[in-house]
C-alpha cells in the first residue's frame, strides 16, 4: 500500500505548502488536517501548542502517513524538536526563512512577520543569531491576520489596513526584503504587493519546504517514483467550506472531523 504524506497546520494556511509539494511530488497522496478550531497557535503558550501539535501528529500516524509536514510556523518553531525525538517517521518543519533574507539584502534591514509565538520562540532567535550577523532583523507580530484569512477575508479592508499597519513601521527603517514568517501570509501576498515598494522582495518558504520533502522521502527510500491515480484528503474541524475554497481540484476530498 502507498502511504501518503500527513501534513498540519492551525486551519487553511498549510495549504499554501500544501500546493508546492503538489507541484513538486506529482505521484504523493497527502492528508492534510486544518486544526481551524484551535486556530490561531501563534497566540497560545508553548505547552498548549506542543499538545496540539502532539494531537496532529498522533492522527497522521494514525492514518499511516510515512513523514510528517509541520507547515506552520508557530508548531515548528515550539513543538518540532519534541516531535522529532518522540516518534518514529521524518518531519519536515517551516523555519524562518531567515538565511535568505540575509543573503539578499542590500540595505542590511530585514523585517520578519510572524507570530507572537513564533517571534518568541528559541527556534527563532537561535536562527537569527546564527544567519542574520551584520544584518538588523525588525520582527513584526501579525496579530489578527490569521483569523481574517480563516475568514477569507484575503482582500478586506480591514485586512488591508491592518497589513498597513504591521508594514509601515518596517518600511520607514528601509528593509528591503520581508520574510513571511506564518503559512498563512502568502494567501496576502497580492494585497502586501499593493503596499510595499515594487523592489522589496517577499520571501515565503513553500518552495524550500517541498524541496525538502522530495530530498528526505528520497534519502529515506520512500518516494513514490509513479502511478497513475493520486488523492488528497483534506480534514478540518471546523465548517468545511472555506478550506474547499482553497484546495478546490480533481483528487482532492474534503471533509469535517472531529479531532
Ligand atoms: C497561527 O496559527 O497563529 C499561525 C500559524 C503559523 O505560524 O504558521
Amino acid at each position: 500500500m502507498v502511504k501518503p504524506i500527513g501534513i498540519f497546520d492551525s486551519g487553511i494556511g498549510g495549504t499554501s505548502i500544501w500546493r508546492e509539494i503538489e507541484k513538486l511530488l506529482p505521484y504523493e497522496d497527502t492528508i492534510y488536517l486544518a486544526d481551524s478550531a484551535n486556530a490561531p497557535y501563534g497566540a497560545k503558550s508553548k505547552e498548549k501548542i506542543l499538545e496540539l501539535s502532539i494531537k496532529n501528529t498522533e492522527l497522521l500516524i494514525e492514518k499511516n502517513c510515512k513523514l510528517i509536514v509541520v507547515a506552520c510556523n508557530t508548531a515548528t518553531t515550539n513543538a518540532i524538536d519534541f516531535l522529532r525525538a518522540n516518534y518514529d517517521v521524518p518531519f519536515i518543519g517551516i523555519e524562518p526563512a531567515i538565511k535568505p533574507a540575509a543573503l539578499h539584502t542590500k540595505t542590511k534591514k530585514v523585517g520578519v512577520l510572524a507570530t507572537k509565538g513564533t517571534l518568541s520562540s528559541t527556534l527563532f532567535h537561535s536562527t537569527s543569531k546564527m544567519f542574520a550577523q551584520g544584518i538588523t532583523v525588525l520582527e513584526q507580530e501579525g496579530t489578527g491576520l490569521v483569523e481574517l484569512i480563516e475568514e477569507g477575508k484575503l482582500h478586506a479592508d480591514e485586512t488591508r489596513t491592518l497589513l498597513k499597519k504591521y508594514l509601515d513601521p518596517m518600511l520607514e527603517q528601509h528593509i528591503d526584503c520581508l520574510v513571511l514568517g506564518c503559512t498563512h501570509y502568502p494567501y496576502l501576498i497580492s494585497l502586501i504587493k499593493e503596499l510595499v515598494p515594487s523592489g522589496l522582495t517577499i520571501i515565503d518558504s513553500g518552495e524550500a519546504v517541498a524541496r525538502q520533502t522530495k530530498a528526505v522521502l528520497e534519502k529515506n527510500q520512500l518516494a513514490v517514483q509513479m502511478k497513475n491515480w493520486t488523492a488528497h484528503w483534506f480534514y478540518s474541524n471546523t465548517d468545511t467550506n472555506i478550506l474547499s475554497s482553497f484546495v478546490l481540484g480533481p483528487s482532492v476530498y474534503i471533509e469535517y472531523l472531529d479531532f
